[in-house]
Order: C-alpha cells, then sequence, then structure tokens
C-alpha cells in the first residue's frame, strides 16, 4: 500500500495557485525543519492517480513576500517526504517582445540578481560546491513544455530568467540593462529555490507564466499588480489543465544526474568533521 506521506513530484504553487482541482488530498503535513516552517502546510495526495505533495510558495492567500520566503525549509520539507522531482510554477515579466502575456515559458538559464536571501544548504563546517551550469532539469523541462504544447498553449522552451530580489518591480534602465544581458523573462521566487533543489539532488524545472512586459516595452503599460492579477486568472487555470496532463509522464522518467549533485560535490573531509 503507499504510504499516504509520500510523494515523488511535488507541485510549488506560484501566485494564484493555491489548490489544484482533481487533487485527491489524503494527507496534510505541518513539517517543522531545521530551518523553520515551511510557507505553508503541504498537502499530499494523487492527481492522475500519481502521489504528488502541493506546496503554495507564498502560503495560501499571498502572505510571504519573495524575499521572506522560507525557500530552504520548503525544500527540506519536500525531500523529507521523499520528493525527487519538482514542477515550480511562477509569474514572470517578459522581456522578449515574442514572450506574449498568457505563454508558458519553461527557462534553461537564471541570472541572479538576489540579495538577501539564504542561498545553500552548506555552511557551518560543511563545504559543497553543486554543478549549477545548467540550473534546470532537462527531463522536468521537456515534459512540461511538450504538455503546455500539446494542450494548444504558445509555449518557448529555453529562456533565460532573470531573478530579481524585489518587492518593488525593476526601473526602466534595469530592464532595459537584463535585456541587454540577454534575459528573457524576469520574477522574483526561482533562487535560491533552483539552487537548494539542486543541492537536496531534485529534479527542479519552472513553468513560468508570462503576465507583463515588465517596462521597457513602448507599446504596453508598465507592469502593475492589477495587470499580474488579470493575466495570472487564464494562467492559473492552464497550469492545470497541463499539471494534470503531465502526471504519468513526470513519474515515468528515470534516474537523472540531478539525483546524484553531490557526488563529488562534498569537499569536506568527512573524517574531520567527528572529530
Ligand atoms: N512577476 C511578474 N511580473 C514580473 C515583473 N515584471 N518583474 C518581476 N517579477 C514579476
Amino acid at each position: 500500500m503507499p504510504n499516504q506521506l509520500q510523494a515523488e513530484i511535488a507541485i510549488i504553487g506560484g501566485s494564484g495557485l493555491y489548490e489544484i482541482q482533481g487533487f485527491a488530498e489524503t494527507a496534510v503535513v505541518d513539517i517543522d525543519t531545521p530551518y523553520g516552517k515551511p510557507s505553508d502546510v503541504i498537502t499530499v495526495g494523487e492527481l492522475f492517480d500519481v502521489p504528488v505533495a502541493f506546496l503554495p510558495r507564498h502560503g495560501r492567500g499571498h502572505r510571504i513576500n519573495p524575499s521572506e520566503l522560507p525557500f530552504r525549509a520548503n525544500i527540506y520539507a519536500l525531500k523529507t517526504l521523499g520528493v525527487k522531482r519538482i514542477v515550480s510554477v511562477s509569474a514572470v515579466g517578459s522581456l522578449q517582445a515574442d514572450y506574449e502575456p498568457q505563454h508558458m515559458v519553461v527557462p534553461d538559464q537564471l541570472i541572479d540578481r538576489t540579495r538577501r536571501r539564504d542561498s545553500t544548504f552548506f555552511e557551518d563546517g560543511v563545504v559543497a560546491h553543486v554543478s549549477f551550469a545548467d540550473p534546470f532539469c532537462p527531463g522536468v523541462s521537456t515534459v512540461i513544455a511538450d504538455g503546455a504544447a500539446g494542450q494548444g498553449i504558445p509555449t518557448h522552451q529555453g529562456a533565460t530568467l532573470v531573478v530579481m530580489e524585489g518587492p518593488a518591480f525593476s526601473t526602466r534602465a534595469e530592464s532595459n540593462m537584463y535585456r541587454a544581458w540577454g534575459g528573457d523573462i524576469i520574477g522574483m521566487t526561482t533562487l535560491p529555490e533552483a539552487k537548494l533543489a539542486r543541492e537536496a539532488e531534485m529534479c527542479y524545472a519552472v513553468m513560468a507564466w508570462v503576465t507583463d512586459y515588465d517596462c521597457w516595452h513602448p507599446d504596453h503599460d508598465d507592469v502593475t499588480v492589477e495587470m499580474v492579477v488579470d493575466n495570472l486568472v487564464a494562467n492559473v487555470a492552464n497550469s492545470r489543465i497541463i499539471l494534470r496532463h503531465i502526471m504519468p509522464e513526470l513519474a515515468a522518467l528515470g534516474p537523472c544526474d540531478c539525483q546524484t549533485a553531490l557526488t563529488n560535490a562534498i569537499i569536506t573531509d568527512r573524517r574531520r568533521i567527528s572529530e
């Protein structure tokens, strides 16, 4: 009989995605971790007969701002539930004309513009440097992109996501600078989430939904919360459809390099830790 508190796949819901229709909940888990409490209780259940854990990143009711998210507690808690693959859902601004509001983007690269977040599990006497050249799991990314395209949703696979600190949106000069750097989309939450997932040897990929053109586009208004929320409604409905459809494919994915990321990454001499 499956353990009702374990799931190999997790969904981290972004703004607006606080529950998933068709999700047959079997347990509500209130976990404490060495890094404190996660953003909210984690629900474990089945989606399309696949065991899944669901965590709303900002807490139900959107209570936690990006800089204050308990990223380490979230990833640690999912790891303790046996999660091996994470689908992270996120709202982003577009830095390129072709990436229109309500399009879905599966990024393959990141630029880190965060400033005040705890972004590693390795400290206090343990030194490890995981490889992060390719920050997202290619297998999970392809399942997400193919699943979205299969549902007729305009989808872009392979893009550079700039992650900024926030909570204020970018200035126009910053927005243009990110474009010049090669940024395609911009958000506030994928880091350090992706880095911590890699350190925890979990596959991680992002389903990023475009809500606005930030503030660089001469023909579009500058981003406002109202604009983000207006597009979120359609984006959340589409995420639910895709998530349901991709579960069997995610469950069928085999072993992946993400799940052995720590092999040769820890350089602290373990014998000395216990001396
Ligand atoms: N999330 C949605 N739109 C955004 C933007 N323009 N900048 C940063 N994060 C966002």
